[in-house]
C-alpha cells in the first residue's frame, strides 16, 4: 500500500490575483497600460511540444492556465481594468488537446474584467491603448517589444486622425517583481507544500540508495514521488551526483553507477502549482559516512544550520553568507584543507579553493525566484513573507596536495526558509540532515 498523499493546499482563490492586479495599478500612473503575454508552446520535436509551463508574471496576475495569451491591464478603464486575449473556442482543436476556456470561461472563471478571443486582438488592441502615454511590459521579452513597437507605429501612422501613441516603453519587472518577492499566506502555503513534497522525494531516495543502482534511478524515485504528490514534476532538472559528479554544480546528466564508499548529492525539488522546492542532501551511497566524509559533512552542517538560525527580519543575506564562508573556512582550516589563521584566510579568499556559489536565492514561481538583492546599493534587510535557501557547500579538488581522504568530495546542503515575524519558518525541515539522522533512515530502509 502506498502511504497517503500530503494533503493538498487551497488553490489561490480569483479574488487574490484580482487584488494583485489592483495593486500593481495603484502604483502606476493613471493614464499608463500594462501589455504582459502568457508563455506560448515550445516545440521539442516534430509534433510534439514540451509540457505547458505558464510564464510566471503571467501567471502571478492571472492564474490563467493556456498558451498564447495577452493580459492588458487598463488602470481607470470604465469598461474594465483587466483585459484578457486567449485562444478562441474551437471544437475541432480541442478534440486534439483539451478543452479551452475561451474569452466567456476567462470572464466567469478566472475573473478578469473583460476578455476577448486572440483573433479580435489586432483589431482591438491599438484602440485600447489609444492615449495610455506609458506602456509597461517585460523588457527583456522580444516579442511583448515587438508588440508593442508594432502598438506604436500602428497608433503613429493614425496620429493625423487623433490617435495618441504611447511615449514611452518601460519596464513592468520592476513593480511586479518587488511585489513576488513578498509571498501572501496562500503563496506560502504552496510553498510549504512544495518543500514537504520535496522532503518526502529525498526520504525516498535516501531509502532507495544501494551500491551499484544508477544515478538516474534515484532520479526515477525522486520524480515518481513528484507526481504523486500531485506536483507538475521537477521545478528544475534533478540533480543525482554521486562520487565526483557532485563537484559540477549543475550536473544534470544522472548516468553513473553509484559506487560503495562513495556519497551522492541530491539537489532536486518539486513544482506544485508553479511553486518550487528546493532541497539538496549529501548521503552515503551505501548508508554509513566514512570518517573524511562524515568530518567535511559536519563542517557543512555547522555552516548550514548556523545560517537558518540567523535567518530572521532585518539581517541580510550578504551577512548570512559572511557566516557561512567563517564557519566554512573555519572547519576548512580545522581539517587541514587550509593552512593559516582564520581572519587571514577569511581576507585572502582561500575559500574560493572549495565554495564558489552563492549561499542563497529568493524562491517562489521560479526556483531562482524574482526581487532585487540589493537596494541603493546595498544588501536589502530580510522582511517576513521572503523565502530563500540556504545551500553552503564544500567541492574539494582531486589535486596532489590535498589529503587522499578528502579529495574529490562534493557536499551540499540546502534547506528552504520563510522569514516570519518571529523569525523563520523551514519548509524542508522533514528530511534528515544530522548524520546519524539520515543513517538510521538509510538502514531502516
Ligand atoms: N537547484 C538550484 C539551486 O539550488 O540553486
Ligand atoms: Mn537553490
Ligand atoms: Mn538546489
Amino acid at each position: 500500500m502506498p502511504p497517503e498523499p500530503l494533503p493538498r493546499p487551497a488553490a489561490i482563490a480569483t479574488g487574490e490575483y484580482r487584488e494583485r492586479r489592483r495593486r500593481l495599478m495603484a502604483g502606476l500612473p493613471g493614464d499608463a497600460a500594462v501589455l504582459l503575454p502568457g508563455a506560448a508552446l515550445t516545440p521539442r520535436s516534430r509534433d510534439s511540444e514540451y509540457p505547458f509551463r505558464q510564464d510566471s508574471d503571467f501567471h502571478y496576475l492571472t492564474g490563467f492556465p493556456e498558451p498564447d495569451a495577452l493580459l492588458v491591464l487598463l488602470p481607470g478603464r470604465e469598461a474594465g481594468e483587466s483585459v484578457l486575449f486567449c485562444q478562441d473556442r474551437d471544437p475541432h482543436l480541442e478534440a486534439w488537446t483539451g478543452r479551452r476556456c475561451g474569452a466567456e470561461g476567462a470572464e466567469r472563471e478566472y475573473g478578469i474584467d473583460q476578455a476577448f478571443a486572440n483573433a479580435e486582438r489586432d483589431e482591438r488592441l491599438a484602440t485600447l491603448l489609444d492615449g495610455r502615454a506609458t506602456l509597461y511590459l517585460p523588457l527583456d521579452d522580444s516579442a511583448a517589444l515587438h508588440l508593442a513597437e508594432a502598438l506604436r507605429a500602428e497608433l503613429q501612422d493614425g496620429a493625423r486622425r487623433g490617435a495618441r501613441p504611447p511615449l514611452a516603453f518601460a519596464d513592468v519587472a520592476v513593480r511586479l517583481h518587488e511585489e513576488r518577492l513578498i509571498k501572501s499566506p496562500a503563496e506560502l502555503a504552496l510553498l510549504r507544500h512544495a518543500g514537504a513534497v520535496s522532503a518526502r522525494a529525498h526520504r525516498r531516495a535516501m531509502q532507495a540508495s544501494a551500491p551499484g543502482i544508477m544515478e538516474y534511478q534515484l532520479q526515477a524515485e525522486l520524480e515518481h514521488e513528484f507526481l504523486w504528490q500531485g506536483g507538475s514534476g521537477p521545478a528544475y532538472a534533478s540533480i543525482v551526483a554521486g562520487g565526483g559528479n557532485a563537484r559540477v554544480l549543475h550536473y544534470i546528466e544522472n548516468a553513473d553507477t553509484l559506487r560503495d564508499g562513495d556519497l551522492v548529492l541530491i539537489d532536486a525539488g518539486a513544482e506544485f502549482d508553479l511553486y518550487a522546492g528546493d532541497i539538496t542532501r549529501t548521503f552515503p551511497v551505501g548508508g554509513r559516512f566514512g570518517e573524511a566524509q562524515r568530518a567535511l559533512y559536519e563542517v557543512v552542517l555547522g555552516a548550514q544550520q548556523r545560517a537558518l538560525e540567523a535567518v530572521g527580519p532585518g539581517t541580510t543575506l550578504a551577512a548570512i553568507h559572511r557566516g557561512v564562508l567563517r564557519d566554512l573556512t573555519a572547519g576548512l582550516i580545522e581539517l587541514g584543507l587550509l593552512a593559516g589563521d582564520l581572519e587571514a584566510c577569511l581576507e585572502n579568499q582561500a575559500w574560493r579553493r572549495f565554495y564558489l556559489h552563492a549561499t542563497s536565492h529568493w524562491l517562489g514561481l521560479d526556483v531562482h525566484d524574482v526581487g532585487q538583492y540589493r537596494r541603493d546599493g546595498e544588501p536589502r534587510p530580510l522582511v517576513p513573507g521572503m523565502v530563500l535557501t540556504i545551500e553552503p557547500g564544500l567541492y574539494v579538488p582531486d589535486d596532489d596536495d590535498i589529503p587522499v581522504a578528502y579529495r574529490g568530495l562534493g557536499i551540499r546542503i540546502e534547506d528552504d526558509v520563510a522569514v516570519t515575524e518571529e523569525g523563520r519558518e523551514v519548509l524542508t525541515a522533514d528530511v534528515p540532515k544530522r548524520v546519524a539522522d539520515i543513517e538510521a533512515l538509510m538502514v531502516k530502509g
